[in-house]
């Protein structure tokens, strides 16, 4: 059996670069949570908000739209091509700035914001109580965190089913739950006690459960071939065959196929997810 690389998102460097590719399909697949995250949030008009890991800014640009003129929005990233492809997007809104920059280190106003939003942004910082003080003190006292992240793989079944194709074919290195990645915040008291420790209060963290939309085409087969050109360039699965050999990965490439047929219909793949959607206030 071949060994997987390591699972690391570089978000510096190819991961943002492979967002930017598929950010259109990534957008429909996230944006319900999104949505879901925004109701949330309640964003008033004349909120001041930072959007975190706000990759290719399509929330930014939702959150600037709902502030309107009289607010402003900052949609920070650490990817220099994400930040170019939300520089792109962003229309010309005047109360809407991207900033290039790491959330845990970045030297932004003290009491600034009302509103710290993510959508799937927070779960990279190695070490997210500090990150998430460094924020905290952006934000004016009383002000509103609300972010969306996943809940645990198994529960997922876009991250758990594709990664079937490499049963037996890849050895994946064992993972660490708690290790910064989508799935950090998975375990719902830990981010209570890491909001808790950043200065956070009011805090809830609520299940959210969702079809997200993995793959459409005209037909059935196109459906497939759309949800392969996604698990085979983003994600886990990539990830784990990156530098692995022709022959194993055309076999996964096969088992992927057979995973997929089994689950389209209609031109359409949908696989489960389950997220969180925490909210939660400075003090
Ligand atoms: C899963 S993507 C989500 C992007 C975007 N929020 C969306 O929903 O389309 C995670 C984002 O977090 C950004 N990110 C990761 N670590 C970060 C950090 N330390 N500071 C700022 N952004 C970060 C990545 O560059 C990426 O854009």
């Amino acid at each position: 059996m071949a060994s997987a690389a390591p699972v690391i998102q570089d978000w510096d460097g190819a991961a943002g670069a492979k967002w930017v590719v598929h950010q259109a399909r990534l957008d429909r697949m996230l944006a319900p949570l999104g949505d879901a995250a925004m109701a949330a949030a309640a964003v008033e008009q004349g909120n001041h908000i930072l959007d975190v890991g706000c990759g290719a800014g399509t929330t930014s640009i939702a959150l600037a739209e709902r502030t309107g003129g009289a607010g402003h929005v900052l949609g920070l990233d650490i990817s220099p091509d994400l930040i170019a492809a939300a520089r792109r997007a962003s229309r010309g809104l005047p109360q809407l700035d991207f900033l290039l920059g790491d959330a845990a280190k970045a030297e932004l106003s003290p009491a600034s914001f009302d509103l710290l939003f993510s959508r799937f942004g927070v779960m990279f910082f190695h070490d997210p109580v500090a990150a998430f003080g460094q924020m905290r003190r952006a934000l004016r006292l009383g002000g509103r965190l609300t972010f969306v992240c996943w809940r645990d793989p198994r529960s997922n079944a876009w991250i758990r089913l594709p990664l079937r194709a490499i049963d037996g074919l890849v050895d994946l290195p064992p993972t660490d739950p708690l290790a910064p990645g989508p799935f950090a915040f998975a375990n719902a008291a830990r981010t209570e006690t890491i909001l808790r420790q950043a200065g956070f209060a009011d805090i809830s963290i609520t299940p959210h459960d969702f079809q997200l939309p993995y793959g459409s085409g005209a037909d059935d087969a196109a459906a497939v071939d759309d949800a392969m050109s996604m698990a085979l360039t983003i994600g886990p699965l990539a990830r784990a065959i990156a530098l692995v050999g022709d022959d194993i990965r055309n076999k996964a490439e096969a088992a992927l196929r057979n995973i997929l047929r089994e689950r389209v219909c209609d031109g359409s793949i949908y696989f489960d997810s389950a997220a969180w959607i925490v909210t939660a206030r400075s003090v």
